[in-house]
């Protein structure tokens, strides 16, 4: 009854405020039922805290005192920062976040349990403060070697690069742990493409520069991407052969560069110098 309760679920809150958007919504969320008659609820764009009333986010923003996402500010580099935020020391702005990401995520379960999340919100930092882009979160331990639990560009920000600059910056974290990751799953048709792509192109780049043999295990120990995934990814890309019981790579030079130039631009880029972070104990 319940999984029906969900499927039946409509839409309820169609647009919400955040900092200089007015942004539809996606999806059912569900917030806490005196929201349930809002058509529009109004985002502190710091803290997160949800509002049914214009005049009541105006009150609220003259005394709210964040700039930024609690938390702490794990890299900066330019305009661009990232904040880490633990669910257990930052539970409503966790629950905030999870209720408002929930709007764009389809068939994400919401997670009420957010002490056993870090999230990592990505932000644009002006003279105002520092503005949601998007985020992702992360367990704290995962049994599955998840290195991502959800993804999220905000709709105003999205295909500009910052969905594969977060998946890049999920598997730098863990390169740090010297651990192999992969996003739980089932992905998104967008989370997919953003994925693919990723992959793709960090495959690609390594075996255009490499010289002679490389093993799944060995590009998998270079970039912390699952084996499974380099597997499917290169097969997608009919990189693969099948030789005496064994999956072997064969990168021709042609088929690379063909792939190459479809793969497109590299994007945003992680700049490892910048990220300060060690793993959670
Ligand atoms: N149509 C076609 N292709 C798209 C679209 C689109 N609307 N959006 C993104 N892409 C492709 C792009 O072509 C790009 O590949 P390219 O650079 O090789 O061309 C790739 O996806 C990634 O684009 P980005 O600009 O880096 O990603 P973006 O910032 O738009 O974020 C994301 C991608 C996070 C999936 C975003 O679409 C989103 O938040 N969607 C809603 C929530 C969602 O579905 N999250 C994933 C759920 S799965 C999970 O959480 C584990
Ligand atoms: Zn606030």
């Amino acid at each position: 009854l319940r999984e029906h309760e969900e499927f039946t679920k409509v839409k309820n809150i169609a647009t919400i405020e955040l900092g200089r958007y007015e942004i539809e919504t996606w999806y059912f969320s569900p917030f806490p039922p005196e929201y349930n008659d809002c058509l529009k609820l109004y985002f502190c764009e710091f803290c997160l805290n949800f509002m049914k009333r214009k005049e009541q986010l105006q009150r609220h923003m003259r005394k709210c005192d964040l700039k930024h996402p609690p938390g702490d500010e794990i890299y900066r580099s330019g305009t661009l920062s990232m904040f880490e935020v633990d669910g257990k020391k930052n539970k409503v702005y966790g629950q905030n976040l999870c209720y408002l990401a929930k709007l764009f995520l389809d068939h994400k379960t919401l997670y009420y349990d957010v002490d056993l999340f870090l999230f990592y919100v990505l932000c644009e930092c002006d003279d105002r403060g520092c503005h949601m882009v998007g985020y992702f979160s992360k367990e704290k331990h995962s049994e599955e070697s998840y290195n991502l639990a959800c993804i999220l560009t905000l709709p105003p920000y999205q295909r500009k690069g910052y969905g594969k600059f977060l998946i890049a910056f999920s598997y730098e974290l863990s390169k740090k742990e010297g651990k192999v990751g992969t996003p739980e799953r089932p992905l998104s048709d967008l989370g997919l493409l953003s994925y693919r792509g990723y992959w793709t192109r960090v495959l690609l780049d390594i075996l255009k520069k490499h010289k002679g043999n490389i093993s799944i295990k060995e590009l998998s120990d270079m970039t912390a991407i699952k084996a499974d995934d380099i597997l499917q990814t290169l097969q997608g890309l009919e990189l693969i052969q099948y030789r005496k019981g064994q999956h072997v790579i064969c990168a021709d030079p042609k088929v690379l560069d063909r792939h190459l130039k479809a793969a497109g631009r590299g994007g945003l880029e992680v700049d490892v110098s910048k990220l300060i972070w060690t793993p959670y104990k």
